[in-house]
């Protein structure tokens, strides 16, 4: 049967904030739900790619082929560790982009273009990198909606503004059916005073955007990446695994609500 997936961005010009990290374990997540995932990793230092176990590409099918046109979706995505969740590389060639494309006509509608068509996946989730170039414009255009990670940090909402204005700006001129999925606090630190407040800024600013389930900082979750593994595989029992799991839940569910609208 024909199904048109549902397309992520993970994004936020911020850097070290925790995209890769919620993209690979959010996939993970659901696609042990036996939906089918694809992760495209988007971002030249390839992280997404080596947490699900494989290497960034060096030539061949990557993200840089499938993004300007000279391969497929379908021809290009690898199988992973995990059953149901297929990756797009990484590949360095990524860096270029942003030069290459420039003087090209619709430079921001090459990834919309490369996903046309592609009904073997429910979900693709595009792990962006920390910058408001044409690899995240390309994300943001192509994509239904963006879940934005947040760390729990001083001047954790610096950047997040920008980002909102970037994504009025692709709504506007580009992908008018754009929206916020949600914003999810990543590595918090239950004894740190200050983590809780700016939880509660941010709670305060976005209100019902940011999602219930808040990710703590947990060594399991920075660890699972060196043994090329989501921290589901890596360890299961962790809270790092554990609020992934709920996060994933979360999403999903809000996923209905707006699919009843
Ligand atoms: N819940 C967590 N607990 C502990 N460490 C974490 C947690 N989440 C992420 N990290 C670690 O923090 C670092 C940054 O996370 P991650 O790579 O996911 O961020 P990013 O936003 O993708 O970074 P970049 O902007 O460089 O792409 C990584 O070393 C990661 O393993
Ligand atoms: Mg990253």
């Amino acid at each position: 049967m024909k199904r048109k997936p549902r397309i992520f961005s993970v994004s936020n010009q911020k850097g070290g904030v925790g995209k890769t990290t919620t993209t690979v374990n959010l996939a993970t997540a659901i696609a042990a739900l036996e939906k089918k995932v694809l992760i495209i990793d988007l971002d030249p230092q390839g992280n997404a790619t080596v947490s699900v176990g494989l290497q960034r590409a060096m030539g061949g099918k990557n993200s840089y082929t499938v993004l300007t046109g000279q391969d497929t979706v379908a021809s290009s995505a690898q199988k992973t560790i995990i059953p149901y969740l297929d990756v797009i590389p990484a590949s360095k060639e990524l860096l270029g982009v942003d030069i290459e494309l420039a003087d090209m006509e619709n430079p921001q509608f090459y990834l919309k273009k490369a996903l046309e068509g592609v009904h073997e996946y429910d979900y693709i989730f595009v792990d962006c990198p920390p910058a408001v170039g044409l690899l995240t414009m390309n994300a943001l255009v192509a994509s239904n909606s963006v879940i934005v990670p947040v760390q729990c940090e001083y001047l954790a909402l610096e950047g997040v503004a920008d980002l909102m204005k970037t994504i009025e700006r692709v709504k506007k001129n580009f992908n008018n059916t754009l929206d916020l999925h949600g914003i999810v606090m990543t590595m918090y630190d239950g004894r740190s005073n200050l983590a809780k407040s700016v939880i509660n800024d941010v709670r305060d600013f976005f209100g019902t955007k940011v999602y219930n389930t808040v990710i703590p900082r947990n060594v399991r979750v920075p660890e699972a990446p060196s043994h090329g593994k989501p921290v589901m595989l890596y360890d299961f029992r962790s809270v790092g695994a554990q609020s992934y799991i709920q996060l994933a839940g979360e999403v999903l569910k809000r996923e209905k609500e707006f699919a009843h609208g």
